[in-house]
């Protein structure tokens, strides 16, 4: 785990280990606070006066509809002028400029910095990099994290209750960022059980499973889980990262109208999304099915961070 520079923990967003509990539970009441705010149009004039000096650059290196044009409108939300780069065959990168530089040139025009980027560990280089004072968030690092969806699946959670959770994770947790990433800010929480429900192949790597504190269990039986949960996240096959050379019967690890009812009559169903066939469209009208309230959510959540990142925190009601 790369620790980062307390100094400069406020004006990054790098990973889920840097987060209290304290920190969480305040970003979650920051969130509801403006989405009262939010809910008149005074609001939400008043939003777009409190960050109308900043801009910010979405750099994104990797493919995204929702992370993208959540924090898209989120900065539109907040009056934060925004630029892109999500083609870097039309910016300088294609003459052979470094990607370091390409960053370090963004950080001379704007205030924030939301990277999407296929590796691991460019973020922390990025983050050593540039000034304290930038503000830079990770919207996808590789195959390792997605904080940002992170916290708004753990603010959609903690919408029905955190407590004494039983909470299984299904579908390819090797490759699952946005698992990792949850994993870890659930590892938070006092009287949670975590269940990681995968075939051996795509079960959830050693590295997480060392920082949990928390009661989990590594299974690869979902049906028996299924009866057991308040929460079940479903995740695609994250076949971006390559093949796996083993016949799976992925069938085992959906969600559709023949199954649903193992579910208990209170729990809820999350995915980061996109989906593939993990989950049937048949069951979207079920009412436990939550992932259309998490695609909302996360908008919601990135101004709270946003705004908490600024220090912009004090909202008058
Ligand atoms: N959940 C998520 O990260 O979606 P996108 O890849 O569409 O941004």
């Amino acid at each position: 785990m790369i620790i980062i520079n307390t100094n400069i923990l406020n004006s990054r967003c790098i990973n889920s280990q840097q987060y209290s509990l304290e920190n969480l539970l305040h970003l979650c009441k920051l969130t509801d606070t403006i989405r009262n705010i939010a809910s008149t149009s005074e609001g939400l004039k008043y939003l777009k006066t409190i960050l109308s000096d900043k801009r910010a650059i979405l750099y994104f290196k990797q493919p995204s509809t929702r992370t993208f044009l959540s924090f898209q409108n989120a900065c539109h939300i907040l009056g934060i002028s925004c630029s892109e780069i999500r083609d870097t065959s039309t910016s300088s990168e294609i003459k052979g400029e470094s990607e370091l530089d390409a960053i370090k040139t963004f950080s001379q025009y704007v205030d924030l910095i939301i990277m999407r980027h296929p590796s691991s560990d460019f973020i922390y280089e990025i983050s050593e990099n540039l000034p304290d004072d930038m503000r830079i968030i990770n919207a996808g690092s590789g195959s390792d994290q997605h904080p940002t969806q992170a916290l708004l699946d753990f603010y959609t959670i903690w919408k029905y209750g955190l407590e004494n959770k039983k909470i299984a994770f299904v579908g390819d947790l090797l490759r699952g960022r946005t698992v990792r990433s949850l994993a870890l800010l659930l590892n938070k929480i006092n009287n949670i059980k975590l269940y990681f429900v995968a075939p051996k192949v795509f079960q959830i790597k050693s590295d997480i499973l060392k920082q949990l504190n928390v009661e989990y269990e590594l299974t690869d039986d979902f049906e028996k889980v299924m009866s057991e949960v308040d929460v079940v996240y479903m995740t695609r096959l994250q076949d971006e990262y390559g093949g796996i050379n083993e016949i799976i019967d992925t069938n085992k690890y959906s969600i559709n109208n023949s199954n649903i009812n193992t579910l208990k009559d209170d729990a809820i169903i999350l995915h980061p999304l996109p989906r593939r066939d993990e989950i049937s469209i048949e069951v979207d009208k079920d009412k436990r099915v939550k992932y259309w309230e998490q695609v909302e959510n996360g908008m919601w959540v990135r101004v709270a961070l946003i705004i908490n990142m600024f220090g912009k925190d004090k909202l008058y009601e």
